[in-house]
């Protein structure tokens, strides 16, 4: 089939790239010239593991293409996802739909011909009858239907091939068995493809994102009991997650979930439900506790180095919001490096991400370029971001200082071989924090 993918940023790169390599044609679009630049050179504006290999081999096979000609795209295109970003509106729980509002224009304006209108982008209930109303001049030529997309940064390739359901919403039964067979490669391996209405899939992806955040949310909580009644919370997460019915999945404490969707779609589902009247109050306070976990994490490093850091040396291992992945948004290093800045910190930290423009402007906060270079000298280790060459560290001989401690916000080695090698070591909701 045709695809046209308008946004080429985490969700249209991936997607379109695996539309490729199961036999489509497929043209991704975007209005930054440098992503498409780059592109076409053979790299890849994110960091995503397997996405380089597979762009080079669908773009050399020429199955994938990219332009920031949307005109060009649109025409030769029967399919069309919109892939662009909806973040939250600054200062507000609102979803900015101006980008997908702006280039349904555009589509508008380039249609001369039917085409299935499809929204990947995470979209309020609702916001596909709106673009109905864009397009109206030209309603006979589109089909407008909904296909949120669920897979996870990091992971994304794996998640887009193996989903656990596809889920398409549309009000015209006939574009069902057109993504049906769009999505036959994955279905035959075992995907479900649910249909419902365009309302009905539009709201599974935000369903789905809330309830995912609270399970979070629920387990960071109880960590915190733990934590004060000597009980481990991976034994709680093992005991409950067995239970069929809750799923273990999804249960590992840790710090405050982050990342470009959690976030902005706990407070996009309680937008809606506010404008419906309707009171999500679990999910409100999902958002508030989640909130809140950031000063609990740093009223543990007051207490694990004393109530002044001034001059101490804290390194980060890991700043991004999750391993595999270079994206920072909502990443809990945003909020917690500029506070431990502003209390007089000297900063380190490492991701293999690389460095991060956001902290550029950061009094004391420098990037290192390997573990060694970025602990060497430090009072605390934080453990921020569980990736693989994080695992196996020698903290001893990494670490020159002698009365060096390790705060290990993932669980991810275990105390009691640290407490064996005699380091100071906190983590999150097991007996040995104090
Ligand atoms: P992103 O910011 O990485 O990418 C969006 C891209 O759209 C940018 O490159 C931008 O330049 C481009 N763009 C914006 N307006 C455009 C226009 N008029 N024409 C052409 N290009 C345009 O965003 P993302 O993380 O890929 O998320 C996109 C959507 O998918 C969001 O609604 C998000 O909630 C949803 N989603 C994201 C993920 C994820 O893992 N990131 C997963 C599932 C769903
Ligand atoms: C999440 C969803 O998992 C995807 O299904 C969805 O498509 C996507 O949002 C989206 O809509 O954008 P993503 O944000 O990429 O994917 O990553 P997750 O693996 O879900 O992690 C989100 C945050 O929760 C991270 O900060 C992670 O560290 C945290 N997390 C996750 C935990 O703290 N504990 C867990 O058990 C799982």
């Amino acid at each position: 089939m045709k695809l046209c993918m308008i946004g080429t940023g985490y969700v249209g790169l991936v997607s379109g790239t695996c539309f490729a390599d199961i036999g489509n044609q497929v043209i991704c679009v975007d209005k930054d010239l440098d992503k498409i630049s780059k592109l076409k050179s053979g790299i890849s504006p994110i960091y995503e593991p397997g996405l380089d290999e597979l762009i080079k081999k669908n773009y050399s096979a020429k199955r994938l293409f990219f332009t920031s000609n949307i005109k060009q795209a649109i025409n030769s295109s029967d399919i069309i996802f919109i892939c662009v970003g909806t973040p939250t509106k600054k200062g507000s729980l609102k979803v900015d739909l101006s980008y997908v509002y702006k280039c349904c224009k555009e589509i508008l304006k380039f249609t001369k011909k039917k085409k299935i209108l499809v929204t990947k982008s995470t979209v309020p209930v609702g916001t596909g009858d709106e673009i109905e109303k864009i397009i109206k001049k030209k309603k006979k030529l589109f089909t407008v239907i909904s296909n949120p997309e669920f897979l996870r940064e990091g992971e994304a390739i794996r998640d887009f091939r193996y989903p656990d359901r596809i889920v398409i919403g549309s009000n015209e039964k006939k574009t069902f068995n057109t993504m049906k067979k769009l999505y036959s490669p994955l279905t035959n391996k075992g995907a479900k493809f649910f249909t419902t209405s365009r309302r009905g899939a539009e709201l599974i992806k935000y369903a789905s994102n809330a309830f995912l955040a609270t399970k979070i949310t629920f387990i960071n909580e109880l960590a915190n009991l733990c934590e004060k009644s000597g009980v481990n919370i991976e034994d709680i997460s093992l005991g409950m997650g067995s239970d069929n019915r809750i799923g273990g999945r999804f249960l590992r404490a840790g710090p405050a979930y982050g990342g470009s969707c959690f976030p902005k779609d706990t407070k996009g589902l309680v937008f809606a439900a506010d404008k419906h009247k309707v009171n999500l109050s679990v999910v409100k306070s999902v958002i508030k506790s989640n909130f809140n976990r950031i000063n609990l994490l740093t009223n543990r490093i007051h207490k694990i180095l004393g109530s002044s850091l001034k001059n101490k040396k804290i390194s980060f291992l890991g700043v991004t919001f999750k391993p595999n992945t270079d994206d920072m948004r909502d990443s809990t290093s945003l909020k917690m490096i500029p506070y431990l800045s502003k209390k007089g910190a000297l900063i380190n930290y490492y991701d293999p991400s690389g460095e991060k423009k956001e902290f550029r402007k950061i009094k004391n906060c420098f990037f290192k370029n390997n573990i060694k270079n970025n602990c060497y000298n430090a009072d605390l280790v934080i453990l921020l971001t569980e990736w693989d060459e994080f695992k196996t560290i020698d903290f001893k001989k990494v670490i020159k200082n002698k009365k060096f401690k390790v705060y290990d916000l993932r669980n991810l080695y275990n105390a009691n071989e640290m407490k064996r090698n005699k380091i100071q070591y906190f983590s999150v909701g097991r007996p040995n924090i104090k």
